[in-house]
C-alpha cells in the first residue's frame, strides 16, 4: 500500500492539455485583433496559414465542453497579445478582453484551471516594426500588457506563465517566425533580445505578486536534457556546454538571477554579449518564480568532435524525425529538480503524426497512446523519486496548426475536421486517445 501510494500522483494534480492562441483560434483579423509577427510570417510551401486555425474562436464554448468531458482539471492556453493590444501597446481592445473574459468563465463553470500563457510567440507586428525585443520599448509595452492581464484576470487565473520557448526564439526564431527576416539577426542582436526578454519576464513576476497575491507565475521553456555521444569526455563537456547555451541560461537567470557561467562565456567567445545597464540585473534577481514551467518533446545529443546535435542510435523517431526518449522525460525532470528544487509543471509534451480518418469518425491514434503512456509512466517514476511535479498538460488539447508543418502534423486528443487549404466543416472528433486520457485522468494516473 505504501509503496502504491509512493508511486500515485498527488491530489489536486494538473491533467490538463495545451495550445496557443494563434495556432487554434483563427478569426486572426477579427473584432479588432491586430497583426503579430506570425500573421505576417512567410509559411512553408505546402503548409497552411494561421487564419482559420482549428477556428477555436468562434468554437470555445464547444471546445470546452469537449475538455469538460475529458475530464481536464486545466487547461494550458495563451492570450494573443494583438487581440488585447492590436498594436502592442497603447487603447486596449475591448473585444479581446470580453473573448478571454468568457473563455475563462466557460472553463470555471467546468471547473478546470486555467493556466495562461502570457506570450507564445505572437509579438505584435507593430512592435517589431519599432524593433521587437531589440528595443527596449518593447519590455514597457510586454509589462504594462501582463499588468492589463492581471487586472482583468488575475482574480480568476492561479497559474500563469511568462514567455513561451524563449530559447527557441533565440536558437530557432526564424523556423518559428519569431525572428525579423527584415533587420541584420546577427547573434549579438539575438542575444540582446534574449536579455530584454529576461527583464520583460522580470518585471512581470513581481507585477504578478503585487497585483494577484496568492497567484504562482514561472517560466516556460522548452527543456531537453543534452546527451553526450559517448563517455569521450570530449563528448560530455561538449554536452554540458550545449546544455548550458540551451537550457540552463534560461533557468539560471529567473531563478538564480545571474547567467549561466558557462553560456556566458559562450557569449564572450562568441561576440555577443548583451549589452547589460544599471539596475538590470537589480531587476532580473529581485523576481523570484514560483514554479517552472517547461515543454518536453525529446532529448538531445551532442557529439565533442562537431561540437554539435547528433542523432541518438538508441532511440525510434517519429513520423517527423523527432527522437522518442519517455526516459529521457525522467532524466530531464530529475535534472530541473536537482538544479532547482522548484515545483514543475509541464506544459507541453506530445506525438506529431499523420491521424486518418476512418469511416464511421474513427481515429485510431494508438501511437500517440503509445507516446503518452510511456511519457507519463515516467512521470510517476519521477514523482516516486521525489520530482515536485504539480501537471502535466500534454500538447495539444485539440488539433491545431504546427509551427511550420501544418495542420498535417496533428497532436490533438480531438480531430479538426479539415486539411492544409480545404477547410472542410472543421466539425470536432473524439479520437481513441481522447477515451484513454479521460480514463487516465479519472483514475489519477493508476491506469495508463
Ligand atoms: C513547441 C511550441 O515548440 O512545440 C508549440 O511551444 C509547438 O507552439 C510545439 O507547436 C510542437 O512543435 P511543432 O513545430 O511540431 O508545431
Amino acid at each position: 500500500m505504501i509503496q502504491k501510494n509512493k508511486k500515485s500522483f498527488p491530489e489536486g494534480f494538473l491533467w490538463g492539455a495545451s495550445t496557443s492562441a494563434y495556432q487554434v483560434e483563427g478569426a486572426w483579423n477579427e473584432d479588432g485583433k491586430g497583426p503579430s509577427v506570425i500573421d505576417m510570417k512567410k509559411h512553408p510551401e505546402g503548409t497552411t496559414d494561421f487564419k482559420v486555425a482549428s477556428d477555436h474562436y468562434h468554437r470555445y464554448k464547444e471546445d470546452i465542453a469537449l475538455f469538460a468531458e475529458m475530464g481536464l482539471k486545466a487547461y494550458r492556453f495563451s492570450i494573443a497579445w494583438t487581440r488585447i493590444y492590436p498594436e502592442g501597446t497603447g487603447k486596449i481592445n475591448q473585444k479581446g478582453i470580453e473573448f478571454y473574459d468568457n473563455l475563462i468563465n466557460e472553463l470555471l463553470s467546468y471547473n478546470i484551471e486555467p493556466i495562461v500563457t502570457i506570450y507564445h510567440f505572437d509579438l505584435p507586428y507593430a512592435l517589431q516594426q519599432k524593433g521587437g525585443w531589440s528595443n527596449r520599448e518593447t519590455i514597457d509595452a510586454y509589462e504594462n500588457y501582463a499588468k492589463t492581464l492581471f487586472e482583468f484576470f488575475g482574480d480568476r487565473v492561479k497559474y500563469w506563465l511568462t514567455i513561451n520557448e524563449q530559447n527557441m526564439m533565440i536558437l530557432h526564431g526564424s523556423v518559428i517566425g519569431t525572428t525579423d527576416p527584415n533587420i541584420k539577426n546577427s547573434k549579438k542582436e539575438l542575444y540582446q533580445q534574449n536579455h530584454h526578454m529576461f527583464l520583460a519576464q522580470a518585471k512581470a513576476i513581481k507585477l504578478c505578486h503585487e497585483i494577484c497575491p496568492g497567484a504562482k507565475i514561472g517560466p516556460a521553456p522548452n527543456i531537453s536534457y543534452v546527451y553526450p555521444a559517448s563517455c569521450k569526455p570530449e563528448d560530455v563537456c561538449a554536452a554540458q556546454t550545449y546544455s548550458s547555451i540551451r537550457n540552463w541560461l534560461y533557468l539560471d537567470l529567473p531563478v538564480f538571477g545571474r547567467y549561466n557561467s558557462v553560456a556566458w562565456s559562450y557569449l564572450e567567445k562568441e561576440g555577443c554579449t548583451p549589452d547589460i545597464k544599471e539596475g538590470d540585473m537589480e531587476i532580473i534577481k529581485a523576481a523570484k518564480p514560483d514554479f517552472i514551467a517547461f515543454n518536453y518533446y525529446s532529448t538531445e545529443t551532442v557529439s565533442g568532435d562537431s561540437g554539435g546535435r547528433v542523432s541518438n542510435p538508441h532511440l525510434k523517431k517519429t513520423q517527423f524525425g523527432w527522437e522518442i526518449d519517455p526516459l529521457g522525460f525522467r532524466i530531464t525532470m530529475r535534472e530541473l529538480h536537482d538544479r532547482y528544487n522548484l515545483p514543475l509543471l509541464v506544459t507541453e509534451n506530445g506525438l506529431g503524426a499523420y491521424d486518418t480518418l476512418e469511416e464511421g469518425d474513427i481515429v485510431n491514434d494508438d501511437y500517440r497512446i503509445e507516446f503518452l503512456r510511456n511519457h507519463i509512466e515516467q512521470a510517476k517514476l519521477a514523482i516516486a523519486e521525489g520530482v515536485n511535479l504539480i501537471g502535466y498538460c500534454p500538447w495539444s488539447a485539440i488539433d491545431l496548426v504546427s509551427t511550420h508543418e501544418g495542420i498535417s502534423k496533428r497532436y490533438g486528443f480531438i480531430y479538426v475536421n479539415r486539411d492544409e487549404f480545404d477547410l472542410k466543416d472543421l466539425r470536432r472528433i473524439k479520437k481513441k486517445s481522447f477515451y484513454w486520457y479521460k480514463n487516465v485522468i479519472a483514475t489519477n494516473g493508476e491506469e495508463l
